[in-house]
């Protein structure tokens, strides 16, 4: 098994070009959150320690009965050899080093577009030599995270037409320009053409049937790239504040653009979420000063990725305020390609992995949002109107304006045996007044991160996707991992110290009403090689599980107990490939989480969308060939090719299910 991988003066689950590149080697620099927002630590800690003793004894006889070796360990193939009522065999672990898509006995995978497929009217054909800004421009972007598939499309068939969205978080230019200069960083023009392969694409997807594979439209009418130059409207309280205004936007109300898409969620009126996650690290702050930190709180202190070299907007020192305008959740509208997104400044502005969205008992839309740093926190919004089935138009207007929320996660106390208890939504901006003293509505909204910290809400272990159920309602919050958080830092709903493999807490809001200010919590996964007494499985025996670390993505399907979960990080804490997980939150599998696939080496699993009626799964398959050799999808280019990969059945549901 690999151990942690030093990167400078860090230590990382990631590879170095992963952290680089990804998110600006955040985990090097110091934790942003220096708030004395306090852990409810000391208490519990000594709870936990208590706990871990006797967990560990436990832990150490099954070790013994059962040999435990590394990642091919005795839970490598749990449930082989006979349908599970999942309906698929658990594949093994797989080694990190392994080039190829895993997926169980009976299924069949391909990749559906991929970084260069031409998309818009006159895109060429991919040509890794011949790389172009005006062909990227039309062409797949780079590292897909968030995927949504919208089924339906004019004409017959529609069950087997649909229109495929995904973000293109950021790019790896070592890995896309056979001639890149490590050493000097990109010229102008690969700066350019990086520029223009971030943002979102949108492609028309159809099928031959409903156990076929999913193949993309290279002339779909509705296909669309969106890049860093792609004009959005911003909206809510803080358009227009003089902060968000530069000298090629005086009005602060039209940027150019969206940077670091992560995760994302549909809308129940037929648009498409966002998040502008890591937007720090493409700007050079370069001889700019900091008094009031309000870079540092974001992270913003970088020599940058080069981009001043193609567009002078991403020197903070003669363009201040360009930064401000990223790190906004986005919406788009696909269905209609000529629409303009917008960045909705009332959802606040940190680094946003998604958003998705419930609609309340009173049909308010409630938007569940995590802020991915380590020690950052999780978010609602909720908006002023309700939503109208079938009002598009009105419910575009749901983002534009409502409350603002911070969460804080009180234990209480392990004596019950359960990582759980109480939370409550800790009001930021209710009925468009400003909750935190001395500070306006639009100030709490564009620094949002400092605005939390006095208001005292709980620090987390990095949260990821926060996502309702949509069968139930109970809300799923993936905290990926923070190996900083020491011993006297943990609390209850982040107990595991150096927190390398990432943990799942589950919600449940009062009344089971979205829009609710307090909530019920407890933790139903703490992630690991089973074979560590830290671990826990919702109660599930240990013995019978998948190893799985740093969870990321969730996702949901027809079936209410089938909670989906992507990885980002094995290949260093396990030393195996990343991949895709079932975890049952009910029945007899509650707990029981089983590998449903691998990613190729050096990627990350992002972006499920699962049809499993269809026997259906689409991933996004982001930087594979990142720190180990790669050639995806595997169509005999020099260079790995990120994108949309679909995992299907050709014969049918099959048996066990
Ligand atoms: Fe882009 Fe939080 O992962
Ligand atoms: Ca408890
Ligand atoms: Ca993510």
């Amino acid at each position: 098994m690999l151990s942690l991988t030093a990167v400078g003066e860090h230590v990382t689950n990631r590879s170095a070009k992963t952290c680089l590149y990804r998110c600006g080697n955040q985990c090097a620099h110091p934790v942003p959150n220096t708030s004395a927002n306090s852990y409810f630590g000391d208490m519990i800690a000594a709870a936990v320690s208590r706990r871990s003793v006797v967990r560990g004894a436990a832990g150490a006889a099954l070790i013994s009965t059962l040999a435990w070796s590394t990642a091919e360990n005795a839970y490598a193939a749990p449930g082989r050899g006979k349908p599970t009522m999942a309906g698929f065999e658990p594949i093994a672990p797989t080694p990190n080093h392994v080039d190829d898509v895993v997926v169980p006995e009976g299924y069949a995978w391909t990749p559906v577009i991929s970084w260069g497929d031409p998309v818009e009217p006159g895109a060429p054909d991919f040509d890794v030599h011949n790389q172009s800004v005006e062909a990227q421009k039309r062409q797949a972007g780079y590292n897909a995270d968030y995927l949504a598939l919208r089924r339906g499309g004019a004409g017959n068939n529609a069950a087997n037409k649909g229109l495929l969205i995904f973000n293109n978080e950021y790019t790896n230019p070592e890995l896309m320009f056979p001639d890149y200069d490590e050493a000097n960083g990109p010229t102008a023009e690969q700066a350019a053409i990086e520029m223009a392969a971030h943002g979102m694409t949108i492609v028309e997807v159809r099928r031959q049937g409903q156990f076929a594979p999913w193949t993309y439209d290279r002339h779909g009418a509705r296909n669309r790239r969106i890049h860093a130059w792609t004009p959005f409207h911003v909206d809510g309280p803080a358009a227009g504040a003089e902060w968000m205004r530069t000298s090629a936007d005086p009005s602060g109300r039209t940027v150019l653009g969206t940077l670091n898409n992560c995760a994302g969620g549909e809308t129940p009126w037929g648009t498409s979420l966002s998040g502008e996650e890591n937007f720090n690290q493409y700007f050079n702050t370069t001889g700019t000063a900091d008094p009031d930190g309000r870079l540092a709180r974001y992270g913003i202190q970088s020599s940058g990725r080069g981009w001043e070299r193609a567009d002078g907007r991403f020197m903070v020192s003669s363009e201040p305020n360009e930064v401000n305008r990223f790190g906004w959740i986005v919406e788009v509208d696909a269905d209609d390609p000529t629409s303009t997104p917008v960045k909705h400044t009332a959802l606040g502005r940190f680094k946003h992995e998604g958003a998705t969205i419930r609609i309340a008992t009173d049909g308010r839309a409630v938007a569940y949002m995590g802020d991915d740093e380590r020690y950052d926190y999780v978010y609602k919004f909720v908006s002023k109107g309700t939503y109208r089935k079938g009002d598009k138009a009105h419910n575009k207007t749901l983002l534009s304006e409502g409350d603002l929320y911070v969460a804080r996660f009180d234990g209480d106390g392990l004596g019950d045996g359960e990582w759980d208890g109480t939370g409550v939504w800790l009001p930021l901006v209710v009925d468009g007044t400003s909750h935190v003293p001395g500070w306006s509505v639009a100030e709490v909204l564009t620094w949002t991160r400092q605005a939390a910290d006095l208001v005292g809400p709980t620090k987390m272990d990095r949260p990821e996707d926060v996502e309702p159920n949509p069968h139930t309602g109970h809300v799923y919050l993936a905290l990926t991992n923070n190996t900083s958080r020491r011993p006297a830092e943990i609390d209850e709903a982040n107990p595991r110290a150096s927190n390398k493999h990432g943990h799942i807490i589950e919600w449940r809001e009062a009344g089971n009403d979205a829009a609710a200010l307090e909530f019920s919590w407890r933790i139903v996964l703490l992630a690991g090689q089973p074979n560590d007494p830290t671990t826990y499985f919702n109660g599930f025996d240990r013995r019978l599980v998948s190893p799985i670390s740093c969870p990321d993505n969730v996702a949901f399907d027809s079936e209410p107990d089938h909670l989906w979960i992507s990885t980002d990080g094995a290949p260093g804490t396990l030393g195996t490939c990343d991949g895709m997980f079932l975890m049952p939150t009910d029945g007899p599998d509650k707990g029981k989480v089983q590998q449903f696939l691998s990613v190729p080496a050096g990627a990350e699993c992002c972006g499920p969308v699962v049809e499993w009626t269809d026997r259906s799964v689409l991933i996004c398959v982001q930087h594979p060939g990142d720190g180990l050799p790669s050639s995806y999808p595997y169509l005999g280019d020099p260079v790995p090719r990120p994108g949309v990969a679909h995992i299907y059945r050709p014969n049918g549901r099959g048996t066990g299910s």
